[in-house]
């Protein structure tokens, strides 16, 4: 951040009623680094030239908000989230369309738990319209960034943080909202091969009334020595149970999970209810519009691990899958468990499992129609 307003323009969209997007001259990267990361961009390892950053002072609001330079913030010691963890993000992608422009997927609904991740945090919450105001700045400023190579998109990351200096535990008064963006290849190095899931039975995600149906940075610190835990056990990821009976399948990781039950036309989807402890996933949300357009069922109910392992033995729960929007859909093969591993299927990846996957891809990347306004164009 810097404060000449020297080579600078505003947005024709204002950040606020009165509070103009200001887009500094920031200076590019040579082509050929560029280049040279998104040929094999990963995920989470790069970042474009450009974020933006806006503040919020109580009793003046948002001001301030700027498109600059990617660069190492200045936080104060003292600064809040560093303490108490005051501190919300949000994850959606940015995608190249094959005429050349690009495209958000349902930035709207990412605004819009953004704002309940706020809420929940004792934070204030940033209007949808600065949201996507600022969201759309970033992925303008740094196009050249989207990588148009199979399956690769901007993965684009805005968050709020706490930076009022003071110790005192109370809602702070004082916050910076970020964005940045990643250009992002396979979030599992493998692709989709299927994932081996541990059961935590030792440590849970969310209890009633905590945070588990927010996105805030303490549920993702808590989530870590389970994680920890599953690697250590040979799997490649966690698999969250209810806190209270530790019997009900909730998430794996940062992503919902979906069984089917069955198979061909008539195959039913089930996936766990949002409780209050689950996040609401906007990949979760769109398959189950999806696979209810291709005719299957698709429940929200309670999901009983003795359902999810009598149901793979006795051949009546044919495949597993998990959604979000990093990974999009990520089949599950192995589950280990103390009371006893199983695994779905044979193993690999089920043919809904990969149907629905290239149904969204297709949307997507706007290889396929856009039937329900998911996409929003970038200008
Ligand atoms: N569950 C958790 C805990 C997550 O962090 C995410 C990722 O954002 C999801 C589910 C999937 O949500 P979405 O589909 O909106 O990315
Ligand atoms: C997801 O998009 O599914 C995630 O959980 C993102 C993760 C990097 C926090």
């Amino acid at each position: 951040m810097t404060d000449t307003l020297a080579d600078s323009r505003t947005s024709p969209r204002a950040f606020a009623a009165g509070v103009p997007l200001v887009l500094e001259d920031v200076p590019r990267r040579p082509a050929a680094e560029r280049a040279e990361q998104l040929a094999d961009p990963g995920f989470g390892r790069y970042f474009t030239d450009s974020m933006v950053v806006a503040r919020y002072r109580a009793g003046e609001g948002w001001h301030d908000a700027r498109l600059t330079r990617y660069a190492p913030l200045q936080l104060d010691p003292s600064a809040a989230a560093l303490h108490y963890a005051q501190s919300i993000f949000e994850g959606l992608k940015a995608y190249a369309q094959p005429d050349g422009t690009v495209a958000t997927f349902r930035p709207e609904a990412n605004a819009a738990r953004f704002a309940r991740s706020a809420t929940r945090l004792a934070m204030p919450p940033v209007p949808a319209e600065s949201f996507l105001a600022a969201v759309d700045a970033l992925v303008d400023a740094d196009r050249d960034w989207v990588p148009t190579g199979p399956d690769q998109t901007l993965y684009i990351r805005p968050y709020m943080l706490a930076v009022e200096p003071f110790l005192g535990v109370r809602p702070a008064h004082e916050y910076l909202f970020i964005v940045i963006a990643s250009p992002a290849g396979a979030y599992f190095p493998r692709g989709v091969q299927p994932v081996s899931v541990y059961l935590s039975e030792d440590y849970i995600r969310a209890a009633p009334g905590g945070t588990g149906d927010v996105k805030c940075a303490g549920n993702y610190a808590a989530s870590l020595l389970a994680q920890e835990q599953a690697l250590a056990a040979g799997c490649d990821q966690v698999v969250w149970l209810d806190a209270t009976e530790k019997r009900y399948v909730e998430e794996m990781g940062g992503m919902n999970l979906f069984f089917v039950r069955g198979s061909g036309a008539d195959a039913e989807l089930i996936t766990p209810e949002l409780t209050g402890t689950l996040l609401p996933g906007i990949t979760r949300e769109s398959l189950i519009t999806l696979a209810r357009e291709l005719g299957h069922t698709v429940t929200e109910r309670r999901f009983d691990v003795e359902e999810w392992r009598s149901g793979v033995e006795d051949g009546s729960i044919t495949e597993t899958f998990a959604c979000g929007t990093a990974a999009v859909i990520t089949p599950v093969g192995q589950v280990r468990a103390r009371t006893g591993d199983f695994t779905v299927g044979d193993g690999t990846p089920g043919p809904l499992t990969m149907a629905l996957r290239s149904h969204l891809l297709d949307i997507q990347h706007g290889r396929t129609a856009d039937a329900h306004g998911w996409l929003h164009q970038v200008r």
